[in-house]
This record gives structure tokens, sequence and C-alpha cells, in this order.
């Protein structure tokens, strides 16, 4: 069964509450765009792509309920405001990932054009913007899918070593929670996996927030993905391994943000894995859709960091162990650290574009070129429908 986050269908969001993972799989309602706020400020849904997806989804719900109830203004204009204020409402909920301000971006274009139209209703820009919205959770999954052949061909093509077989090492959570299907990291491991050519998959705990051990183990283990934890501080031992199996040839991680040169804000932990694969002549990937590349930010010097609240690194919650088995009625929060420590909590990291080797997308895997630099403007000058290039740029 495929794993799906993201349940919709016009009127209609169910997002399954990543808080309460991997032991629990309850969905949540989201029928407006405060809803998606909520869910998305207390992480409920995260991951770059999956919050502006959420976003973008729960207000067309809320558009499509307020008209079933024949509250929708008739008035364009009036409609095309209110999807705005709603709009730069919901871009406030989590400052990092770009995904949300870049679709709110093209959202509020595509329902200012319907506006204009002519003969345009409240209706037509409400289901203009619907649509859209809509548009969004499909594409994100095709982009996946490819972002995840590209990615593979490259790490077969350049990281193998003439191995049959690639053992792989991902960050945080970039998967099927994360996305509206598949996955960026994640899908690139699970199209190496379809391939036959994945010997294991290792995955970091991801401190503070476990989104390694929680949320992408749970995926490895619910796609049967032979697959191995490790905390975070173990990254640099297993580098260092060169046997059969623990014998890294790619680390992938996903992206919150990646600036014009390449710089790319991720989990928090991110940096620290590109030194170390550095160090140790492992091929370092970003992968990620172009909604997630902003050429508007032109370093990483630009990008806002979140700092989020202390007690998520002071405590940590689960379910009690009873014996061999989880007692999920009994969740409990424990304290890990000591009272009264001062605490900084920085959600994400930037990892300078020098360490990494190539950027994973849809249109194909962008390396730098010749200037030792990342150029984004092809990608972003390649249509649908034109072939997509394994690489793009690169020497
Ligand atoms: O704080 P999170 O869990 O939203 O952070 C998620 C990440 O950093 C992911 O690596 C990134 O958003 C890419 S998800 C495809």
């Amino acid at each position: 069964m495929v794993l799906e986050a993201i349940k919709y269908s016009r009127g209609e969001l169910d997002i399954l509450d990543q808080l309460q993972l991997p032991h629990t799989e309850v969905y949540d309602e989201v029928k407006s765009a405060q809803d998606a706020w909520h869910a998305i400020k207390e992480m409920r849904t995260r991951g770059a792509p999956a919050i502006a997806i959420v976003a973008a989804l729960g207000l067309a719900v809320e558009l499509e309920l307020i008209a079933g109830k024949n509250e929708l203004s008739n008035i364009a204009e009036e409609v095309e405001l209110f999807i705005k204020e709603k709009l730069e409402y919901l871009v406030t909920s989590r400052p990092t990932a770009v995904n949300l301000a870049d679709a709110a971006r093209k959202l509020q274009k595509i329902v200012q054009d319907a506006a204009k139209a002519q003969n345009a209703s409240g209706t037509s820009v409400k289901d203009a913007y619907v649509k859209a919205a809509e548009q969004m959770l499909v594409d994100d999954v095709s982009d996946n899918k490819a972002i995840g052949e590209h990615g593979a061909d490259w790490i077969l093509k350049n990281a193998a070593g003439g191995k049959d077989q690639v053992s792989i090492l991902t960050h945080c959570n970039t998967g099927s929670l994360a996305t509206a299907g598949y996955g960026t990291a994640l899908g690139v491991i699970r199209s190496v996996h379809a391939r036959g050519s994945l010997k294991r998959a290792f995955c970091s705990e991801t401190r503070p927030y476990n989104q390694g051990s929680r949320l992408t183990a749970f995926e490895l283990v619910h796609d049967k993905i032979p697959a191995t934890l490790v905390t975070d501080s173990m990254a640099a031992a297993l580098l260092r391994l060169k046997g059969p199996t623990e014998n890294i040839a790619a680390i992938v991680v996903g992206a919150d943000r990646v600036a014009a040169n390449g710089d790319t804000a991720n989990k928090i932990g991110t940096y620290s894995l590109a030194i170390l694969a550095k160090h140790h002549g492992v091929k370092f990937l970003v992968a990620a859709p172009r909604t997630t590349i902003d050429l508007e930010t032109k370093s990483g010097a630009d990008i806002v960091i979140e700092e989020r609240a202390g007690k998520e690194m002071t405590m940590i919650k689960g379910p009690c162990v009873k014996g061999a088995s989880l007692d999920l009625k009994q969740i409990e929060t424990v304290s890990i650290a000591a009272n009264g420590i001062d605490v900084w909590n920085p959600a994400f990291d930037v990892t300078p574009a020098e360490l990494i080797d190539g950027v994973v997308t849809e249109k194909g895997v962008v390396e730098k070129g010749s200037d030792g630099v990342f150029h984004f403007e092809d990608i972003f000058a390649a249509s649908g429908s034109e072939v997509k290039p394994t690489t793009v740029g690169g020497l």
C-alpha cells in the first residue's frame, strides 16, 4: 500500500498527523487556511513541498466550503483580495522552506489573472485558484518520480565505483511524508532500490526532532527497503567503513531552500554530513524540485533560519514501553536535559555550494560548470515537454 500523507478530494483535505508517527496513524481534517497554518506550525505536516501543498489545499477547501454555503462573494476582486490575504497569512507559518512562498506567489498571479479576465466572477476566481492548487499536488508526485530517476542514474554512473549495488545515507525525512508522494532524496533511494541496485539505505536519527528515526525509518520499513538507523553522531564512523554493506557511495539529502549560488538550507545536521562526505571522498547530492530553488536568494547568507522552542531538545515524547510491547494509550513526555540549561535550537543549517556535487531536480542533475559555479537558469528555461537531460551543466 502506498503511504499517503495528504488525502485530498475537492472540498476535503486530511493530513497524516506526523507528531503521532511512527506508532499511530491518525488523519487530521484541514478545513481552512487557519487549520493548515496550525498543522504546519505545529509540524503535524512538514517537509518543504508538503508544507506548500497543504497550505494551498487548505485554502482551496476553505473556498469550496464557503462557496457551498453560498457565502462566496460574486465580485471577482473581493475573492482575489480574500485569497491574497489568506496566502500572505499562510506564508508566515514557517520561514525557511521557500516552496510555500513560491506556491503563494504563483497562486496569487493565477488569481490576479483570473480576476482580470472578461466576465470574471467570484466563482471563476475561486475555481482558478482551486484548479491551480490541485495541480500542485499532481505535479509534485510526477516531479519527485523524475528526481528519483535522475538521481539513481547519476549515483549509479558517478558513485558506484563499478559495483552493482550501492549503500546510501540520507538525513531527515524527504519521502512521501514530506511531499505529495514518493519523495525527493528518499525518492532517489526508492528509485535505486526499484532497480535492484540498493544494497542498503542508512538514515540518520536527525536530532532533535527525530524525523529520521520516526519518519524515514517508518517509510523504509513500510516499503520493505533494507535499511539501518544510525544516530547523527555515528555518521563519521560509518563513512570510514569500507565493507561490502557499510560502504556509503553517496549521501543524498533534501532541501528547504537552494540559493542561486547553490548554497542549501536543509535540516540541521546536513552541513556536518557534507563536511564528512568531503573528508571521506563520498559524493554529496541535494535532491529538490525546482520549487525549492530560489534564484531571488543570492546565497545562503540571505536565508532565514527558523529557530524552534528549546523544549524540542530538552524533552522527548512517545508511548510507554511495557515489556516487549508499546502502550499506545499512554503517551509520556520525559525530560532528557538538565533543568535550567540554555538551549539553541536552529531547525536548519546552510551547506555551502562548494561541498555539494550535484542538485538533483526533475529536469536533471545540475552540476557545477567549468567555472566551479552552479547555473540553474537552464532548468528554469526548459519547458515541461523538453527532453530531460540527466546532467545539466557538469564538466
Ligand atoms: O523541519 P522539517 O521536518 O520540515 O524539515 C524538513 C527538511 O529539512 C527536509 O529535508 C526538506 O524540507 C526537504 S523535504 C522533501
